[in-house]
């Protein structure tokens, strides 16, 4: 009797999400390896999270570093840090303040354009919202997520023979909630003012965009129940006990060349070959089958305000350089008048750091063109957990991008 109560509850306390009271967020900029040392060092000794980059593999001397720390060894972390004399702050005091910190109230499970939806509420969205314009959107599903999930396609777009298509994907990575609330944006604007903004009228009339607002299903349903800092699908991974692959290091670009682990357990895991992740094996299938019509893909990530395009798998300029660096600038300028909101652009290896893997590069040596990575809000001060505040922002100046990209698709592919 009593051990059945004992298991009932430990049971109810497992499934409550991992808490991350008393966390910091440290921001450091090793100056020479002695400081790369340092962190090789901590690494080894306690479980590090890093934000970005997304590994410790990836950090180099003069590049600043974010890295999530377990309370009870911050203050010895911070410590050390001190002793070394590298450049280091706090980014995020508490970061379960933070978790708390990003909805603007509790009251969940009805749709907003300006909060962090659930999967449950995105998918009864695309699936009203499709409904509710059938002459503008209709639903399809990509396919199915390791853990049985839909994963569900937009199409959004006035019906005509022979349109060019943009394919748009969000929530790649689980933790990057402004992702999948971006693509969710982009089809509101596209159904509240086709018609009325000329714009993008033009757009839906001569282009089909294809909007996946969540590709890794499995992991974006973990980071609302269980890990918030969760980044991986959650395929299970044999011969280890460790969870998941990055989907951003399972496609087929030098995979598992450079800036991924051939560790199961590693955030930037490659998994077991290239596409062995039903999520990325569905999304690959679809472009290589829409290859003809498909001339842009653009994959929504966060944080860091930077629009990337290829290589990432290593420091060759891509055929396209030049025009891809053009198209980039016009569209980080066009974010900016918004807001004033600052993006870097150019090459993934140049300006973020040598990543194999990436579905831009992968999207780019198949044949489209028009390849680009964004990088969403903000630079740190919140990383993942963004407030939902800033959803509505950050989400019109990345459709001043997103349309100026289309645009010179439009015209030129
Ligand atoms: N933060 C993204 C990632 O590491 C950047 C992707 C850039 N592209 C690439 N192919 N690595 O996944
Ligand atoms: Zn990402």
């Amino acid at each position: 009797m009593w051990s059945i109560l004992l298991l009932v509850s430990i049971a109810a306390v497992s499934a409550d999400p991992k808490e991350f009271n008393g966390d910091k967020v440290f921001r450091v900029v090793p100056q020479d390896q002695s400081h790369i040392e340092l962190i090789k060092s901590i690494a080894s000794d306690t479980q590090l999270d890093f934000w970005a980059p997304d590994s410790l593999s990836l950090i180099s001397i003069g590049q600043q570093a974010d890295f999530r720390v377990e309370f009870d060894v911050a203050y010895d972390v911070q410590a050390l840090l001190e002793s070394s004399g590298m450049p280091y702050e706090v980014l995020i005091g508490d970061v379960q303040v933070a978790v708390d910190e990003q909805h603007d109230s509790n009251i969940r499970a009805v749709h907003s354009y300006e909060k962090y939806n659930d999967l449950d509420t995105i998918n009864a969205w695309s699936a009203n919202i499709a409904a509710q314009n059938p002459s503008l959107v209709t639903r399809s599903q990509l396919g199915t997520s390791y853990e049985g999930r839909p994963i569900y396609l937009l199409k959004v777009g006035r019906s005509g023979s022979n349109k060019k298509a943009v394919f748009i994907d969000c929530g790649f990575h689980a933790r990057e909630w402004v992702s999948p609330a971006f693509c969710q944006w982009f089809v509101k604007e596209s159904v509240e003012n086709y018609g009325s903004d000329a714009v993008l009228t033009n757009l839906l009339n001569n282009l089909d965009f294809y909007v996946l607002p969540v590709l890794n299903v499995d992991g974006y349903v973990f980071t609302w129940s269980s890990n918030r800092m969760w980044r991986k699908t959650r395929s299970v991974n044999s011969g280890s006990t460790c969870f998941g692959t990055d989907p951003n290091r399972n496609f087929n670009a030098g995979w598992c060349t450079v800036g991924a682990s051939s560790r199961a357990c590693d955030d930037t895991y490659c998994g077991s070959t290239p596409e062995s992740e039903r999520e990325t094996k569905a999304l690959a299938n679809f472009i290589r089958s829409n290859l003809s019509s498909i001339k842009g893909y653009l994959t929504v990530h966060s944080y860091s305000q930077m629009l990337l395009f290829p290589y990432s798998y290593s420091y060759a300029l891509a055929r396209d350089h030049t025009e891809l660096n053009t198209v980039a600038k016009n569209a980080v300028d066009q974010l900016f008048t918004l807001h004033r909101t600052r993006y870097t652009y150019g090459p993934g290896g140049t300006t973020i750091y040598l990543a194999a893997g990436g579905s831009d590069d992968w999207a780019y040596d198949v044949g489209v063109k028009y390849s680009f990575t964004f990088e969403l809000r903000d630079t740190g001060r919140y990383g993942f957990l963004l407030p939902e505040s800033q959803i509505k922002a950050t989400s019109e100046e990345t459709m001043l991008a997103v349309k100026s990209i289309s645009n010179h698709i439009l015209n030129n592919a």
